[in-house]
């Protein structure tokens, strides 16, 4: 049975996509069959992993797979044993259609049920299938969050050392306790992990120790800094990008450090 990992933090520009795809391709490298699911209207999961533009993706893509009730009809395979449920611009209708029942092709598909349930309730006709499925979440607190958060045992929270994403952190928190107590899943933080670090500067270097004053046994040891082959991944992906080594190095320890921690749960 899959096990389900969101990536998440409502403050933008954290890292999240990022991380999502290179813990999607490092899962895959160590002989996982991953699945990796894109809740993020803006697609950058599904352009970084599936290496087309997401409008290529128009009514092929998660909502769809909500709408109808389906998931295996839009999974896209982008390797062996890695697969996509790919996003685009369109998924930012998905609270419309929940409380209209209105497609943003303008068909009625009424939406029974939980609203915060919906992507756990679809996958549970794929988890069989996976070792892992890892969730790309949108810079906001939103139905598309609150549904990867409610399908996941795990969550990564990505804090990008600044005090916007300091003041992020107690509300996202809070949205991780209530998926926990309102969906099936027991959603917990499985840690939260540092990026972008300017090393150079010193607020980064108090906030890096805030948080891990804050919250001792969640932070990983390991930091991610500013890297500019971590940054053009999205430019280079990951099929014969000739720094993809050197994109990956930081986040190999990472990987590790999830991994003991999902192993000793
Ligand atoms: N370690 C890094 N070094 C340099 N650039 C990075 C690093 N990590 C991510 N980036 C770049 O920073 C930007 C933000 O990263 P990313 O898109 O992964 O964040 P995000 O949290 O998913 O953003 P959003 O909230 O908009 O979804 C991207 O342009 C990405 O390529
Ligand atoms: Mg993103």
């Amino acid at each position: 049975m899959a096990i389900t990992i969101t990536m998440g933090i409502q403050k933008g520009g954290c890292g999240k996509s990022t991380t999502t795809g290179i813990l999607s391709y490092l899962l895959n490298q160590n002989g996982y069959k991953v699945l990796a699911i894109d809740m993020d209207s803006q697609g950058n999961l599904t352009e970084l992993l599936s290496e087309k533009p997401s409008n290529e993706f128009i009514e092929k893509s998660v909502l769809e797979a909500m709408q109808q009730g389906d998931v295996k009809e839009y999974i896209v395979s982008i390797g062996e044993n890695l697969d996509l449920l790919p996003a685009n611009n369109f998924l930012a209708t998905f609270p419309r259609w929940i409380y209209t029942g209105k497609t943003y092709l303008g068909e009625t598909v009424p939406f029974r049920g939980n609203p915060s349930l919906i992507l756990d309730h679809v996958l549970d006709q794929v988890r069989g299938e996976y070792d892992f499925i890892v969730i790309d979440t949108p810079p906001s607190l939103s139905e598309q969050t609150t549904n990867a958060l409610c399908a996941s045992e795990y969550v990564v929270v990505l804090f990008e050392c600044s005090n916007w994403c300091y003041s992020a952190i107690p509300n996202f928190m809070d949205s991780v306790n209530g998926a926990r107590e309102f969906g099936k899943r027991g959603t917990k933080v499985i840690g939260i992990l540092r990026t972008m670090n300017d090393v150079r500067r010193s607020d980064a270097k108090a906030f890096n120790e805030m948080i891990e004053e804050d919250y001792p046994d969640e932070v990983f040891q390991t930091i991610i800094t500013r890297k500019a082959p971590v940054g053009r991944l999205s430019l280079y992906v990951f099929n014969q990008n000739v720094e993809l080594k050197q994109a990956l190095e930081q986040y190999e320890n990472f990987y590790k450090e999830l991994m003991k921690r999902v192993k000793g749960e």
